[in-house]
């Protein structure tokens, strides 16, 4: 199965950060965000992973480029690790696709038909902002879709009422596992996009991991603008559950993990540093000083 990674947008709400440095390439502890997808779809056994870029973000594609003299210096000084972290970055397996605008997520997928065009089965996407540090989430999805006919999937989390007008939210219905241990399984029976809190079918926000089939592409073909004027995947999903069954799983609160505003990213950092056996020492001797 392929994986496409969109990760061509502006990335408005992290300015200026973002100004010069694209969002997805901003560390989460030693890493950039996009490092971590790239892992976890590769960690799924996704046989090609194609990241969508926009021409004023070279420095995506620089990081998965090898830097021998890098290496090479790094090894000289006796730095393995470090020699062999910046290896490992640069051979990672990945094609870039470019996006000529900031058009929406839907275009942006949509740039890679070429690459499941013809195919009979489903494709990845992994939105280049969020982790799944625990990289069992795409299995999950597999495995559902399979067992519904190898169905379209969504990844949803559970978000505050009051939040649910930040978030696609889906209308669904419970038809296997169990919602108190995360195990749901959950027939779509529709998707709004940033409803009002009273209008909300649910509070089960759309994440960030998809696994679609082949026939969304087409749709994307003609989808128009949407919601705040982009074109919409959201929008695409909608007209495909006209012609096919869609289906969800949950994702937990500790293993989604949103970098894309500041808040959400220092809280990812947060999170992740506390499961470090190192930085969890640093995190709580901070908190400790300060509060
Ligand atoms: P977001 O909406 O979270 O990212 O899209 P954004 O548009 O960069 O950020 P804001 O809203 O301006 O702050 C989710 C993912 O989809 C990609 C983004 O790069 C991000 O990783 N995306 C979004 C595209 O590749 N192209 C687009 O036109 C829009």
């Amino acid at each position: 199965m392929k994986a496409i990674i969109p990760a061509a947008g502006q990335g408005t709400r992290f300015l200026p950060a973002s100004k010069a440095v694209p969002k997805e390439m901003l560390p989460v502890l030693d890493k950039p965000m996009i490092q971590y997808v790239v892992e976890e779809a590769l960690a799924a056994d996704a046989r090609e992973v194609i990241i969508i870029l926009s021409d004023d973000k070279p420095e995506i594609a620089a990081h998965f480029s090898p830097s021998p003299d890098l290496v090479r210096s790094l090894e000289h000084k006796g730095s393995t690790t470090l020699a062999q972290s910046v290896r490992h970055a640069g051979a990672l397996p990945v094609s870039f696709v470019r996006q000529p605008q900031p058009l929406g997520l839907g275009n942006a997928v949509y740039q890679a038909e070429d690459f499941v065009c013809g195919a009979t089965e489903g494709f990845f996407v992994l939105l280049g902002d969020v982790l799944v540090p625990d990289n069992r989430l795409l299995r999950r999805m597999r495995e559902v879709s399979a067992a519904q006919g190898n169905a379209s999937v969504l990844a949803v989390i559970r978000v505050p009422d009051e939040d649910v007008s930040r978030f696609g939210i889906v209308d669904v219905e419970l038809i296997g596992g169990s919602e108190q241990d995360g195990t749901a399984v959950w027939q779509i029976n529709a998707l709004v996009e940033k409803p009002l809190p009273e209008e909300a079918p649910s509070n089960l926000a759309i994440f960030g991991r998809y696994l679609l089939t082949p026939r969304v592409m087409e749709i994307l073909a003609h989808t128009g603008p949407g919601a705040g004027g982009e074109i919409q995947l959201t929008d695409a999903l909608e007209e495909l559950l006209a012609s096919e069954p869609l289906y969800a799983i949950e994702v937990g609160a500790d293993e989604g993990l949103d970098c894309g505003t500041v808040a959400d990213w220092l809280s990812t950092n947060i999170k992740l540093a506390a499961r470090d056996a190192e930085l969890s020492k640093v995190v709580s001797a901070a908190c400790d000083r300060i509060f």
